[in-house]
């Protein structure tokens, strides 16, 4: 049985990408909210998954370091990684903090930098492997009071079509799928539904699908890109959006 690693796992699309590909995959559940993680992966477990789930946070080298050896021993090689794990800050430019930017950058482009740094030696000497990372929209369109999101998403995309190139002499192929808005805890923002029912319909409105999409929705492109359905596929962007852009 082939093995998957999920970063941010334990919520919103991780979560649904998890549920998915533990259907035909062992699955390693990696998040820095531990506790989500291991009741995703015990739930998992219960239906009959092989899942496994670590508290780590992508941003310090040292724990993505012991999650992955200690992953190694428990559930053995990783064939596929999905670099997942984000967070979403919204403020205009000049009221954004050194401190929010120094977040945004790290947990999105340095994540996936550790990730793939750690995972790669494996795959390489196996000369097979798959990575998806998490853009977005916003890599290829910008975003209004969202732009240290925005320019991390779109470093992950720059960042992903160097890995292909790198890489495909190895056999491994390195693709990013872009959302568009997409209903999970992220969009909601911890808002009630009271709260979310109005800005749900305004941001649905924009998308000329006219509804938001569903995480399952997006672990659909993310199943198919890290399967071998894809084999020929690999440096490209694919965007479960609705339409919201085209490009
Ligand atoms: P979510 O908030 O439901 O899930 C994100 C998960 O990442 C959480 O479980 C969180 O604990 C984990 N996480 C955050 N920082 C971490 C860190 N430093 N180390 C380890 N885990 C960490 O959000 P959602 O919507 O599922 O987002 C998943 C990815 O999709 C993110 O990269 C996000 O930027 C991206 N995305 C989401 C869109 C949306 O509309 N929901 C649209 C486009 C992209």
């Amino acid at each position: 049985m082939k093995t998957v690693l999920i970063t941010g796992g334990a919520s919103g699309i991780g979560l649904a990408t998890a549920k998915r590909m533990a259907k035909s995959m062992r699955v390693i559940i990696v998040d820095r909210d531990g506790a989500r993680a291991a009741e995703a992966a015990q739930a998992l477990s219960a239906s009959g998954a092989s899942a496994f789930a670590y508290g780590a946070d992508v941003t310090k080298a040292d724990q993505i370091a012991a999650m992955m050896e200690q992953a190694a021993h428990e559930a053995g090689p990783i064939h596929a990684m999905f670099c997942n794990a984000g967070v979403s800050i919204k403020e205009p430019v000049h009221k954004i903090s050194e401190a929010n930017w120094d977040l945004m950058i790290k947990t999105h482009v340095k994540g996936v930098f550790l990730c793939t740094k750690a995972v790669l030696p494996q795959m390489c000497e196996r000369r097979e492997g798959a990575i998806v990372t998490t853009g977005s929209d916003y890599s290829i369109c910008g975003k209004a009071d969202g732009a240290s999101y925005a320019a991390a998403k779109t470093a992950i995309y720059s960042l992903t079509k160097s890995l292909a190139l790198e890489f495909a002499p190895f056999g491994i192929r390195c693709n990013s799928v872009g959302p568009g808005p997409i209903e999970t805890p992220m969009l909601r923002a911890g808002r009630t539904e009271e709260e979310w029912a109005p800005l749900r319909a305004a941001r649905a409105e924009r998308v000329p699908m006219g509804r938001l999409g569903q995480p399952e929705e997006v672990a659909a492109v993310v199943d198919f890109l890290l399967s071998d359905r894809s084999s020929y596929i690999t440096g490209q962007i694919i965007h479960p959006n609705g339409a919201q852009i085209s490009w």
